[in-house]
């Protein structure tokens, strides 16, 4: 007889997502996380740690240009890593405890140990205090993902470091180059930017922020760090590491030229990869990609029975919000109900200052698609509170289908542009057209009313701009 409904193996935000909506449905569940801590990488090492990092250092960088605000002294401000560091942690321990909390709360068993797939409807969990073999009629495989390593420079914790020592280095390294300009690129060279790291950003493609966004606003969003004093060298692929006088030196290549660039600290953030290891997933036959992904149908269903997998241990972006979509969807099949994921209108968010966030269709993309749009840009120099709040910086794009109207995509450039996006998700949730947009009332003054005016300018009828 099955112990559990569903056994959930991994405690990231797909997996104890995945875990509370089935006990909400009335299953059995037991959450089997190998950490000492509930939350996997989102929550322990990844976006809440660093965003937590992002404020401190925005409060510092902020607080300097305190004089044009009347403050006095700001100039003779001093800031101290291990505060910042500190503050971090206890935001992490915060949410720990509160997923502790939830999943406990709604009857949800904790198993601490390392899960792997045992003989059908087994999980082996490998504990501190023990074996222990879990019964249940259904596992869900949530196990994440780790970061990538170059194979001909392996992280040494030290001078080559992944994200997971980036969010946690001691002192401010001097020059820090980083290796791939994405989300965790940008996000932590900006943290050790802002505290006088000279930074530079060594990029193999010929823009910052990934494939999502359209040139234009990937080049406003670079112009903006760059006035922070981040250096970029894009086009150029990193080919190893070197003993240098100052320590060490990334070598790059760039159009067959041999590029050079000292450094203390070289973050590698190249992307990151599926984790299996450990799952028996080999002996148990499951199925896996060319990438070491699960290979799941529609359903989150793997090819073995009763097996499914969520988050980015699939294919899809590797996101916390894919990730717990993707919980909810499959805990509600699971409990015979007909969970569905959108995977139209997921946003992505760079949460630097501006921060750049995007839902749905880039221009290019529709482009290569072959589908005609309209678009509408709003600069945010046009608008009121944005001049009011030293926000100006950035632009919100909205591409449009030039025969229906509907919303295909946003892209948004500017600060709070995190918070500012859901609008542009709900909108497109409910499959609005442009003129939707335009004629929805926002609260004046904020910096949303840029998305009002950039919808309006689909139709070239912006009010406050040319
Ligand atoms: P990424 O895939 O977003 O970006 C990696 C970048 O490295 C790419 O632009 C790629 O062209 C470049 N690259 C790869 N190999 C290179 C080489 N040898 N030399 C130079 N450049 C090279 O990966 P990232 O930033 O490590 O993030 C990993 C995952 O985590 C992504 O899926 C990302 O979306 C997600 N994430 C999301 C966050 C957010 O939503 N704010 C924050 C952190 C991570």
């Amino acid at each position: 007889m099955s112990q559990f409904d569903l056994v959930v193996i991994g405690s990231g935000p797909g997996g104890y997502v995945a875990a509370i909506k089935a006990a909400q449905l009335g299953l059995k569940v037991a959450l089997v996380e190998k950490d000492a801590t509930l939350g996997g990488t989102c929550l322990n090492v990844g976006c809440i740690p660093s965003k937590a990092l992002l404020h401190s250092t925005e409060v510092w960088h902020l607080a300097r240009e305190g004089k044009k605000h009347g403050l006095q002294g700001a100039e003779k401000l001093t800031f101290d890593v291990a505060a910042m560091m500190a503050n971090k942690d206890k935001v992490v321990a915060q949410l720990n405890k509160g997923v502790e909390f939830l999943t406990t709360k709604r009857g949800i068993e904790i198993v601490r140990g390392l899960g792997r797939l045992g003989k059908p409807g087994q999980v082996l969990v490998r504990g501190a205090s023990g074996d222990r073999t879990l019964d249940t009629k259904n596992i869900l495989i949530a196990t994440g993902s780790s970061p990538i390593e170059l194979p001909f420079m392996k992280f040494d914790g030290e001078t080559v470091i992944s994200s997971d020592q980036g969010i946690a280095l001691p002192s401010v390294p001097e020059r820090m180059v980083v290796v791939g300009a994405g989300a965790i690129g940008l996000e932590l060279g900006s943290v050790w930017a802002r505290l006088g790291s000279q930074v530079t950003v060594v990029e193999m493609l010929t823009s910052i922020c990934g494939p999502a966004y359209d040139p234009d606003v990937a080049k406003a969003a670079q112009g903006a760090f760059e006035k922070q004093g981040i250096k970029f060298e894009l086009g150029a692929k990193v080919t190893g590491v070197k003993k240098s006088a100052a320590g060490v030196a990334l070598t790059a290549e760039r159009d067959g030229k041999v590029l050079e660039f000292p450094a203390n600290r070289i973050l590698v953030a190249v992307g990151r990869k599926a984790n299996t290891t450990g799952l028996g997933a080999v002996e148990a036959g499951l199925k896996l990609d060319e990438r070491g992904r699960i290979v799941i149908d529609g359903h989150f269903k793997t090819n073995l029975p009763g097996v499914y997998a969520i988050g980015d241990v699939v294919a899809g972006p590797m996101l916390a919000h894919k990730a717990e979509e993707e919980g909810v969807a499959c805990a509600e099949n699971i409990a015979g109900k007909h969970g569905h994921v959108n995977y139209a209108v997921i946003p992505g968010v760079v949460y630097t200052d501006p921060e750049v966030a995007c839902v749905g269709m880039s221009e290019t993309e529709a482009k290569a698609k072959g589908v005609e749009v309209k678009v509408g840009k709003f600069q945010l120099q046009g608008n009121g509170r944005a001049i009011a709040s030293d926000a100006t910086t950035g632009l919100i794009k909205v591409i449009a289908d030039a025969k229906t109207d509907k919303v295909l995509g946003v892209q948004m450039v500017g600060r709070g542009t995190s918070e500012m996006i859901a609008a542009a998700c709900a909108h497109m949730e409910y499959g609005g057209s442009a003129e939707d947009v335009a004629r929805t009332c926002f609260a004046h003054p904020t910096i949303s009313e840029s998305f009002k005016e950039a919808a309006m300018a689909v139709s070239k009828s912006s009010i406050h701009s040319l």
